[in-house]
């Protein structure tokens, strides 16, 4: 039986917990400091069970004796931007955050693979592969997913086509500079480049960067979960079921795309090793020029936390 560790039980955390469950992917434990709270969650997504037919055991707890042994340790704990708050503040109380938990959790489950998820992505997840000390392939980063879903779902959206047949990858970071790779984008094989205007695309590509922020706008406080919960899960079917999906993750390059000593969103191929492969595609210079502005952007985040965490 499978299992899987949710840290985090939050709007995200609680989420993912709900698709593994219900897509009968593994047993799920969810964590967090809140007391009661993730026992609740867990109990009240057990008592589901019946209702979508998966014998799924679902425990919470406030400690990782439970996580013990886990195949998969996802990683949603962090607070967000409180208004008053600035980006550093954030970095160092989520980093601390990422650090503690990172810690704990693979104590219990040092041959898990770690799916991070807390933002900054990904300067948490470079963080949680330094922590947790494991080979780069078991650490990986969420962001490419749910930013791709997004891309796709404005694309079916525009040409009134189902969402199925949409593929297409976001790459770079998890940010206002995310890299859409629309050459790469089809509608069942067809180019998007001969069924969109270029003008249309790039309206496309930019409400996918602004995403995240639509839907912050319109919640008021918090940020999104079900599409991102939906993206971890599709991670963790992929190496559970040992699928190797490409997919972009945030993941370490050693010299792929002319980068290193740092996370961030590339085409990956995913399987029961976490990332079996970083996939190299040709890219136009101008998209190469956009994925080094990504990197370099955090680049600089990571030099800005290793600094708050050495004045910590
Ligand atoms: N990578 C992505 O694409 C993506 C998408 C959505 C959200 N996020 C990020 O995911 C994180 C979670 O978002 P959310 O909406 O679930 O937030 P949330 O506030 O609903 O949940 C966060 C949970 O973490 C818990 N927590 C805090 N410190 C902890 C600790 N030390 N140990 C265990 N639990 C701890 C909190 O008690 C809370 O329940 C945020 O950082 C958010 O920005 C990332």
């Amino acid at each position: 039986m499978a299992k899987v560790t949710v840290v985090g039980s939050g709007n995200v955390g609680a989420t993912v917990a709900q698709y593994v469950a219900e897509n009968d992917l593994a047993d799920v434990v969810l964590v967090d400091v809140l007391e009661g709270v993730p026992l609740g969650k867990a109990l009240d997504l057990y008592e589901a069970s019946p209702l979508h037919g998966h014998d799924r055991k679902l425990i919470g707890s406030q400690t990782y004796d439970e996580t013990k042994g886990s195949d998969i340790v996802v990683i949603t704990a962090g607070i967000a931007r409180k208004p008053g708050m600035s980006r550093d503040d954030l970095l160092k109380t989520n980093a601390s955050i990422v650090q503690s938990v990172a810690t704990q959790a693979v104590k219990q489950s040092p041959d898990a693979i770690f799916i991070i998820v807390t933002n900054p992505l990904d300067v948490m997840t470079y963080l949680a592969w330094k922590t947790t000390k494991l080979p780069s392939q078991r650490v990986i980063g969420m962001a490419g997913v749910l930013d791709s879903a997004r891309f796709q779902s404005f694309i079916s959206e525009a040409l009134n086509v189902s969402t199925e047949d949409v593929r297409c990858m976001v790459l770079g970071g998890h940010g206002d500079l995310m890299v859409p790779i629309a050459r790469y984008a089809t509608v069942n094989g067809v180019p998007l480049t001969e069924l969109l205007d270029a003008d249309k695309i790039e309206a496309l590509a930019k409400r996918t960067r602004e995403g995240g922020a639509e839907v912050v706008a319109l919640l008021k406080s918090g940020s999104a979960f079900y599409a991102p919960g939906a993206s971890v899960a599709l991670m963790v079917e992929a190496i559970l079921r040992d699928k190797r999906r490409l997919l972009p993750c945030a993941v370490l390059p050693e010299g792929h795309y002319g980068l290193k000593d740092l996370y961030v969103g590339l085409p990956a191929i995913l399987g029961k090793n976490g990332v079996e492969k970083i996939v190299e595609l040709k890219l136009a210079a101008d998209e190469t020029e956009a994925l080094k502005k990504s990197a370099s952007s955090i680049r600089e985040n990571i030099d800005a936390m290793n600094k708050l965490l050495v004045t910590a």
